[in-house]
């Protein structure tokens, strides 16, 4: 994404003049926030939008305009915004108290549906987020095995707890980011996605790797996509050499399929982390896999077993409201088809938006796997036909580059045109997108297109 401050254009004009409210909400925020947002992926210039309230698949802003959402709670909607049995569920917990600091029923219920769903999830630990649950499992790796280093994919994101930050966005040759120990990043052996002959020469060669961990469609849900076979021989690997296998779920569990991207591939990992959807919209993540390597965590077991206990602590690990609203969600993804509705919705939009984009002879495609959208901006301007779009055969540094300025501007027209797409450019598909978002998200792409034709954007 680009960081270069952003021209005026009529784009960011029009912009500009429907977000005045935003605007002003926006020039606060800039005295309080580094860069006046919360999150990166909040990014937005000349800012983002604020938001009032959300329901379904739509959000509205502080201005008054409606939005088709595509961010979706970074993923973690996948029954939409304001889903009712969750919303009762919560204010029923809420009503219980907030905090015991003790142990409940409600976290009881919340493992008891993460293990008829997701087929390794033996023993559980919750975590409060996605990042506390990847440092946890490279932990439990490092602890179970005796070894000190892990592999990871480039371009893949778990998080941004130190051993995560090189190789994700920068940093690609694994040298620490800024303000990481040099230790840290050594520890970690960054390899081409889906390299499976890279993986086993590693593994073959140096005898200190305890794990290794990846978001098992592809980096950033399926951007650069792998298939299963890649997980297949990677369960293969890990196993002749044993090695832990860490499943990031953190995006893909309950969405890909109920028991998330290791039931629909139908591969074991060791570890799996999840989060986002796990906790129905509020904060919450957990680390699940067999039993041998989590009684690490057991009192008992561990000193049993001739290891030192684990510690892990966590004010907010399995917080009553997040359990009760995780366990009504999961029991709607349990009992209904809502993965396969937003798998099919993508099937559908993925198929309109590359009409489109071959329609307009735009030199753009529209790709990527189950609930996720991806838009291939084309920065090296290949001739690609939008319809037959192949992202396989594209290496995943290309995949991640956008036009400088592009992916601003086009998420400014969508905003304009009533869609709220993420900064990769694409988003992430609820269960309650139907009809009527598709036909105006492809509208909405259409009137983009012009508006940025017009300037000579693309
Ligand atoms: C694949 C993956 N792993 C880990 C994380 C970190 O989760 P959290 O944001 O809850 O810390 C994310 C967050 O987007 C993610 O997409």
């Amino acid at each position: 994404m680009s960081r270069a401050p952003l021209e005026s254009s009529p784009i960011v004009e029009a912009y500009r003049a429907r977000t005045r409210e935003s605007a002003a909400l926006a020039g606060n925020a800039a005295a309080q926030f580094p860069s006046g947002i919360t999150h990166d992926s909040r990014h937005l210039r000349p800012y983002g939008v604020f938001v009032d309230h959300a329901q379904g698949a739509r959000k509205w802003d502080v201005d008054g305009h409606e939005y088709v959402d595509y961010f979706g709670g970074h993923g973690a909607l996948l029954l939409g915004h304001g889903n009712p049995e969750v919303l009762t569920a919560v204010h029923e917990a809420l009503n219980q108290g907030t905090h015991f600091g003790s142990s409940h029923r409600h976290e009881l219920a919340w493992a008891s549906v993460v293990q008829r769903l997701i087929p390794t999830a033996d023993r559980l630990r919750f975590t409060a987020s996605g990042t506390e649950a990847t440092h946890l499992a490279l932990r439990l790796a490092r602890a179970f095995t005796g070894r000190n280093k892990v592999i990871r994919f480039l371009s893949n994101f778990h998080g941004w707890h130190d051993h995560m930050t090189s190789g994700y966005s920068s940093h690609y040759d694994g040298s620490p980011t800024s303000g990481v120990l040099t230790s840290v990043a050594e520890s970690i052996v960054l390899l081409p996605p889906g390299d499976i002959d890279a993986v086993r020469h590693v593994l073959s060669e140096d005898s200190d790797i305890a794990a290794v961990i990846l978001e098992p469609t592809g980096a950033g849900f399926g951007m650069v996509p792998v298939d299963g076979k890649f997980l297949s021989a990677l369960r293969e690997a890990t196993e002749q050499y044993d090695v832990v296998l860490i499943f990031d779920e953190v995006v893909t569990g309950f969405r890909v399929s109920p028991g998330g991207a290791q039931a629909h591939f139908d591969v074991r990992p060791d570890l799996t982390t999840l989060a986002k959807i796990l906790a129905g919209g509020l904060p919450g993540a957990a680390v699940v896999g067999s039993r041998e390597i989590l009684d690490a965590l057991d009192f008992d077991a561990a000193p049993a077993s001739g290891r030192e206990k684990i510690q892990h602590q966590g004010t907010y690990n399995a917080n009553p409201v997040s359990a009760a609203a995780g366990t009504a969600a999961l029991s709607i993804i349990e009992t209904t088809d809502a993965c396969q509705q937003a798998n099919a919705y993508g099937v559908r939009l993925r198929g309109r938006l590359n009409q489109l984009f071959a329609e307009k002879d735009v030199p753009w495609a529209a790709y990527g796997t189950f609930s996720g959208f991806h838009i291939f901006t084309n920065a090296n301007s290949r001739n690609i036909d939008p319809e037959t779009f192949d992202p396989t055969v594209i290496d995943w540094q290309e995949l991640k580059k956008n036009p400088a300025g592009l992916t601003h501007k086009l998420r400014l027209a969508m905003l304009i045109n009533g869609v709220d797409i993420t900064d990769w450019p694409g988003g992430t598909i609820s269960a309650v997108h139907t009809d009527a978002e598709l036909e105006q998200t492809v509208d909405a792409f259409r009137e983009s297109i012009s508006m940025l034709h017009s300037e000579d954007a693309i």
